[in-house]
C-alpha cells in the first residue's frame, strides 16, 4: 500500500504505491479521494487529485486501482449531467446535498434501471470490433445502438437475446479465439484514448447553424474545428446554446468549464430547460451535459473536456453526428497551468506549461468526420467549438494562439460590436473559415449555384465599407460622392438586416439556408439597381425613400413556408420602385 510523503494543493506525491503505472487511478487517504498518476519518479508517484485535499496528511495511504481514468458508456448517458470524471451530479446531490462530499463514488450510469434491448445480431454471426449488435431506445429521440466492444477484435455470437437488462446484466456472448466473452449493454474506455476510426473523410458536408453570419460567410463542417475566443459578456455561451439548439447535429455534448459558480449553476439550469426545437422535446434527451462547478478543484477541470470527447466518440461510433461544445477552454488551460505550477515544471508562455499547445491539438484532433471501425458502412462525426476567453480580449494570448493554430474555423467575437447591440457580435472582418472552399460544392448544389458569388460579393462590399469608412473619418460623410454613398448604405443593410440576428426572436432565432440565400441576394439586388441608378443622376436621399427598403429589414421576420414569396415580392418592387424614380414619378 502506498503513502503520501507530500501534499501540494491538488497535487500529492506518494510513495510505494503497488505497481504504480502512469495514468493509474489511486484512491487517496481515508476518504478515498479520486486522483491519477501524472508522473512516475525515483520511486515517487505524483498524483493529481480530483476532489479537495485539505486533510490529507503525509503517511495517508495510497491505493492502487490499476484501471486509467475512464468513463461508462452505454444507455443512460443522455439526460445526464456529470462533473468531469463522469460522478453523476444529480445523484451525488441527492446523497450529499450541493457541497459535493468528498471520496463519494456514484455509478454513472444507473445500476438499476432496465433497458429494453432489441438484438439486431443473431447466434452465429461473425461480427467485428464496433459492430452494432443491437439496440435500446434511450430517450424519445435517440436509439443507442450496441456495439461490439472495441477490445474484442473478432468473434461469433454465440448468444444474445431481446429482454429488459440492466447496464452490467449480461446480454449474451461472444465467441473469440481468447475465449467467450460476456457482452453487456455498458463498456468502459480510458479518456485519455481517442477511440479509433476507420478513415477519417475529408470535411465536405457543413454542420447548418441557422445562424447567417455563421452558415454563408464562415461555415463549419461535420466533422470540424471552432475557435471562439471573445471577451466578457461579447456572447460565446448564446452562440455555444445557439448551436446546441439549432444546428443538425444529432446530439450535444456540452462541457462547461465555468470558473464563477454562477455560470455553472445557471447552465445547470437552463439546459434542463431548453427545448429541442426540431421535436419540441426537451433538449437534454439528445444531450450529454458536463459541468465543473465552482466547488470542485482544478484536476476535474482538466480531465472533463477527456470525458466530454470519450462520449461523444462513442455516439459517433454508432454513426451520428456530435457537437461538443468547450466553454470555455481558458477555464481549462488554467487549470492545467496550475497543475504544471504545483509538479514545479519549467513554465512556458505566461506560466503555461509548455505542451498547452500539444494538448490542445490532441484534443480537437479527436474531431472529425469519419468511417467508423467496423465492416459495415456507417459515417458519424464530431464538430468541436470551443470558446476562449482571452483575459481583456487579446487573442495574442497562449491559449488563443495555440487553438487558433490547431482550428480551422475562427468567429471572432468583438466587444464593439456586442456593445452596440450587433448580435452575434461576430467580427466579420477578421473571422474566416478554411472550410469554405470545400464546403462550397454543397451549398451550390443543395441551395444555389449562385451560393458563393452571392457570399463573395457581400463580403467585397463589406470590406470596400471598412475603407470607405477611414475616408469618412478625414473627409467627412457629405464629401463622399453618390456612388460610394450608395456603397455604405447596402454595407449597413448587410450588418442590420443579414448579420444581425436575435436568438431570442421566435422567428429569427433560426434561418433555413435557403432564407439566407434569399435574405442577401435581395439585399445585393437593391445595392446593384441603387447603384445603377444612381449613375443616371438619382441620389442617396431620393434612395432612402424606396419603400421596398422597409419590406427588405422586415424580411427576417418571414416565416420560413412564405420566405420565396416574400422574395419575389421583393423583386419585383424593386424594380418597379426603380423605374418609377427613373420616370421621375412619385412611389
Ligand atoms: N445572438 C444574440 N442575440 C441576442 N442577444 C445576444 C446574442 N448573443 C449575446 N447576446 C447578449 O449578450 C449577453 C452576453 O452573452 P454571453 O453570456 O453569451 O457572453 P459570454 O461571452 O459567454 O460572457 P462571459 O465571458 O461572461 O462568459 C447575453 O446575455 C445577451 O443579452
Ligand atoms: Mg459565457
Amino acid at each position: 500500500m502506498g503513502k503520501i510523503v507530500r501534499i501540494s494543493g491538488p497535487v500529492v506525491g506518494a510513495e510505494g504505491i503497488e505497481d504504480a503505472r502512469m495514468y493509474d487511478v489511486v484512491r487517496v487517504g481515508e476518504l478515498g479521494l479520486v486522483g491519477e498518476i501524472i508522473r512516475l519518479n525515483a520511486g515517487i508517484a505524483t498524483v493529481q487529485v480530483y476532489e479537495d485535499t485539505s486533510g490529507l496528511r503525509p503517511g495517508d495511504k495510497v491505493e492502487n486501482t490499476h484501471m486509467p481514468l475512464s468513463v461508462e458508456l452505454g444507455p443512460g448517458l443522455l439526460k445526464s449531467i456529470y462533473d468531469g470524471i463522469q460522478r453523476p451530479l444529480d445523484v451525488i446531490r441527492e446523497t450529499s446535498g450541493d457541497f459535493i462530499r468528498r471520496g463519494l463514488t456514484a455509478a454513472p450510469l444507473d445500476r438499476n434501471k432496465k433497458w429494453a434491448f432489441s438484438p439486431t445480431a443473431r447466434k452465429n454471426d461473425k461480427v467485428v470490433a464496433g459492430q452494432i449488435i443491437g439496440f435500446v431506445d434511450e430517450t424519445s429521440l435517440i436509439k443507442h445502438k450496441i456495439m461490439v466492444p472495441l477490445g474484442i477484435e473478432s468473434g461469433t455470437i454465440e448468444s444474445l437475446e431481446s429482454g429488459e437488462y440492466t447496464v452490467t446484466d449480461r446480454i449474451g456472448s461472444i465467441k473469440t479465439d481468447k475465449g467467450s466473452i460476456d457482452l453487456h449493454l455498458m463498456q468502459n474506455w480510458p479518456v485519455r484514448n481517442p477511440r479509433r476510426v476507420l478513415n477519417k473523410l475529408p470535411p465536405n458536408e457543413p454542420l447548418i447553424t441557422g445562424q447567417r453570419v455563421i452558415d454563408t460567410f464562415f461555415p463549419v463542417a461535420k466533422g470540424g474545428t471552432v475557435a471562439v475566443p471573445g471577451p466578457f459578456g461579447s456572447g460565446k455561451t448564446v452562440v455555444q446554446h445557439q448551436l446546441s439548439k439549432w444546428a443538425d447535429s444529432d446530439i450535444v455534448v456540452y462541457v462547461g468549464c465555468g470558473e464563477r459558480g454562477n455560470e455553472m449553476t445557471e447552465i445547470l439550469t437552463t439546459f434542463p430547460e431548453l427545448q429541442d426545437p426540431k421535436s419540441g422535446k426537451p433538449l437534454m434527451e439528445r444531450t450529454v451535459l458536463i459541468a465543473n462547478t465552482s466547488n470542485m478543484p482544478v484536476a476535474a477541470r482538466e480531465a472533463s473536456i477527456y470525458t466530454g470527447i470519450t462520449i461523444a466518440e462513442y455516439y459517433r461510433d454508432m454513426g451520428y453526428d456530435i457537437a461538443l461544445m468547450a466553454d470555455s477552454t481558458s477555464r481549462w488551460a488554467e487549470a492545467l497551468r496550475e497543475i504544471s505550477g504545483r509538479l514545479e515544471e519549467m513554465p512556458g508562455e505566461e506560466g503555461y506549461p509548455a505542451y498547452l499547445g500539444r494538448r490542445l491539438s490532441e484534443f480537437y484532433e479527436r474531431s472529425g468526420n469519419a468511417n467508423v471501425v467496423s465492416n459495415e458502412t456507417r459515417r458519424g462525426s464530431i464538430t468541436i467549438v470551443g470558446a476562449v476567453s482571452p483575459p481583456g480580449g487579446d487573442i495574442s494570448e497562449p491559449v488563443s494562439q495555440n487553438t487558433l493554430r490547431v482550428t480551422r474555423v475562427f468567429w471572432a467575437l468583438d466587444a464593439s460590436l456586442a456593445s452596440r447591440r450587433h448580435f452575434p457580435s461576430i467580427n466579420w472582418l477578421n473571422s474566416y473559415s478554411l472550410y469554405r472552399e470545400d464546403l462550397s460544392k454543397w451549398f451550390d448544389s443543395n441551395v444555389s449555384l449562385e451560393w458563393s458569388s452571392t457570399y463573395s460579393d457581400a463580403m467585397g462590399i463589406l470590406q470596400k465599407e471598412a475603407e470607405l469608412q477611414e475616408i469618412v473619418q478625414l473627409v467627412g460623410y457629405d464629401a463622399l460622392p453618390e456612388k460610394e454613398k450608395a456603397a455604405l448604405d447596402v454595407a449597413r443593410i448587410i450588418r442590420e438586416d443579414f448579420l444581425q440576428q436575435s436568438a431570442f426572436d421566435d422567428i429569427d432565432t433560426y434561418c433555413s439556408v435557403n432564407k439566407q440565400f434569399l435574405m442577401l441576394k435581395a439585399i445585393l439586388s437593391l445595392g446593384k439597381n441603387q447603384s445603377n441608378i444612381i449613375e443616371r443622376g438619382i441620389t442617396m436621399d431620393q434612395l432612402r425613400s424606396l419603400k421596398v427598403r422597409e419590406m427588405i429589414s422586415r424580411m427576417k421576420e418571414v416565416k420560413e413556408d412564405q420566405v420565396n414569396d416574400y422574395y419575389k415580392n421583393v423583386e419585383s418592387e424593386i424594380s418597379a420602385e426603380v423605374s418609377s424614380l427613373l420616370k421621375g414619378g412619385k412611389q
